[in-house]
């Protein structure tokens, strides 16, 4: 059985969130910290915004749907976050933010706001692209490469449930299999 850990239990959910496994990694890969300020969108129910609010020093997060941000405001609430900016806008026309170190994106055609988080980021700053198909990453991957990003990669983090009782340990056969594909992108 999958932990979920406790944080996320009260939280509410609008359109699909990013789940826990994935938010992990994107954590621990782009090194993120209480000095660094990132952008992320869109915002959704705000599950993402919210893990990065409680490790970062600011966030802004931006949704084009005033409803989905509401959801999100509520999340935020819930753990008095200051530092968790909410903003209605349209990331592929325009990302307000500079210097920022890390800009995440789980939106569809999130290729098209990659020029958009360029200029937000430093030079050295990460942008993450959450993907749920493949042909998705691809583009999202063309699109870095057209921009000159480096140390480009894109994972799946598969978490595999191992069932450990006395008659036998194994793989559940049931879980949380397929999320969404992860890719990182450095400015350069
Ligand atoms: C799957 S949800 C994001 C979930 C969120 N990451 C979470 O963890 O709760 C995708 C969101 O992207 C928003 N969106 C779509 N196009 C956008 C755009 N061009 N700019 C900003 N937000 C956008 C949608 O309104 C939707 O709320």
């Amino acid at each position: 059985m999958f932990i979920m850990p406790g944080i996320y239990k009260g939280m509410k959910r609008g359109p699909q969130v990013i789940q826990p496994k994935d938010i992990g990694i994107i954590i621990s890969f782009t090194g993120i910290g209480k000095e660094s300020v990132c952008v992320d969108a869109g915002t959704g129910s705000g599950w993402l915004a919210v893990s990065l609010a409680r490790i970062c020093k600011e966030v802004y997060s931006y949704d084009v749907r005033e409803d989905f941000i509401k959801i999100a405001e509520k999340n935020r609430n819930m753990f008095g976050l200051s530092n968790l900016f909410l903003k209605k806008g349209d990331v592929t026309k325009s990302i307000k933010e500079r210097n920022v170190d890390l800009v995440t994106l789980d939106m569809p055609s999130a290729e098209k706001a990659l020029s958009s988080a360029k200029r937000a980021l430093k030079v050295g700053g990460i942008v993450v692209g959450y993907t749920p198909h493949m042909e998705q990453a691809k583009a999202f991957v063309m699109k870095l490469n057209s921009l000159k990003f480096r140390d480009i990669m894109t994972v799946e983090v598969i978490v595999r449930d191992i069932m450990i009782r006395k008659e036998g340990v194994r793989p559940s056969n049931t879980g949380l299999w397929h999320t969404a594909y992860i890719t990182f992108g450095t400015k350069t």
